[in-house]
């Protein structure tokens, strides 16, 4: 192990994400049964221009009013190039009350823009006398931020997420592509003839760079990975072959833009009953071998050593959060 140690941000289930603009109260008041990990209401691009006020003024009142429960509650705010933003702050601190855990900040592209919003949210909270700091969700979803990502993840001690935001990205990066998330039929492989007319095409993912880059800075800095929206809401079989792909890349859970993506997020990022299973034979196998002075041993015919200890530690410890 390193010398340095990673500290690791306030734990939080995060298997769901559910999206809801802050524009349509009755959208806001529905989400609150919903069956959502996280809830982050929406200041930014699902709110026009012309309704952005009267967003934050629903924000509030929902904050102060309705029983979210034990959801942990954040809001995405707009962007720092926008004249939105500080109002977005200072409006949500003053008047938000303490129901607000996070807050969400869109197109982080550099580690002084999560650093100018953590002055401005400290400077408010001080002011007015708030208890709960606030923790930060940063999204990734420019060309700028992936290529700051180390930076943006080890900006603030508030920060406790990154969120793939594939949309704004593909945007970014100017990729060939108007779908949000999953696969594009022109990532492929076409296999060699190898002389025979048989030749195979192969879809890729062409998001498995941006997701795993994302879930190393979010690892190496404590913080979980998320994967973010998944567009086309009647492909529940696309969203969870999604959503299993960023599972395995390291990521704790997805957004849902739609509540009939939640039961799929929830049922993807929690540990089944035979992954538990296994891992708690794991760590029984490791603690007799290590009793017995061995550092590795053969389970099921296959080598397990202490690496795999940490490994089956992260599936039990997911399950007896879920189970809390
Ligand atoms: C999310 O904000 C995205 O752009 O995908
Ligand atoms: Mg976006």
């Amino acid at each position: 192990m390193s010398f340095t140690i990673v500290e690791q941000a306030q734990p939080r289930l995060n298997r769901s994400e559910l999206a809801v603009p802050g524009s349509n109260y009755r959208f806001i008041e529905k989400a609150a049964d919903a069956n959502a990990d996280v809830i982050f209401l929406d200041l930014e691009d699902a709110v026009a221009p012309d309704d952005k006020e009267q967003a934050r003024k629903n924000i509030i009142k929902a904050l102060n009013e309705i029983d979210f429960g034990s959801k942990t509650m954040s809001v995405r705010i707009n962007g720092l190039d926008t004249h939105y933003m500080y109002r977005d702050v200072v409006d949500l601190i003053e008047q938000g009350g303490d129901r607000l855990d996070l807050i969400m900040i869109p197109k982080v592209g550099t580690a002084a823009d999560v650093y100018a919003v953590d002055m401005l949210v400290t400077q408010v909270e001080d002011a007015v006398g708030r208890k709960k700091r606030l923790g930060f969700e940063m999204i990734i979803e420019t060309a700028l931020g992936m290529a700051n990502v180390d930076a943006i993840a080890g900006a603030s001690k508030r920060n406790e997420s990154l969120h793939f935001g594939v949309a704004d990205y593909a945007a970014s990066t100017r990729a060939r592509t108007t779908v949000i998330g999953g696969p594009n039929p022109n990532y492929g492989v076409l296999t060699d003839p190898n002389g025979s007319d048989q030749r195979d095409y192969h879809w890729g993912d062409m998001w498995h760079y941006a997701i795993a880059r994302m879930v190393v800075a979010a690892r190496a800095n404590g913080l979980r990975p998320v994967d973010g929206p998944f567009g086309d809401f009647s492909d529940p079989e696309g969203y969870k072959a999604q959503a299993y792909r960023a599972a395995v890349l390291g990521c704790e859970g997805k957004w849902a833009i739609h509540p009939s993506q939640l039961d799929l997020a929830n049922g993807v990022y929690s540990p089944s009953e035979e992954e538990v299973t296994k891992a708690q034979r794991i760590l029984e196998a490791m603690d007799q071998a290590q009793k017995e002075g061995k550092g590795a041993v053969s389970l099921d015919g296959r080598l397990i050593d202490i690496a795999s200890i940490k490994q089956a530690e992260v599936m039990v410890k997911k399950a007896e959060q879920i189970a809390a």
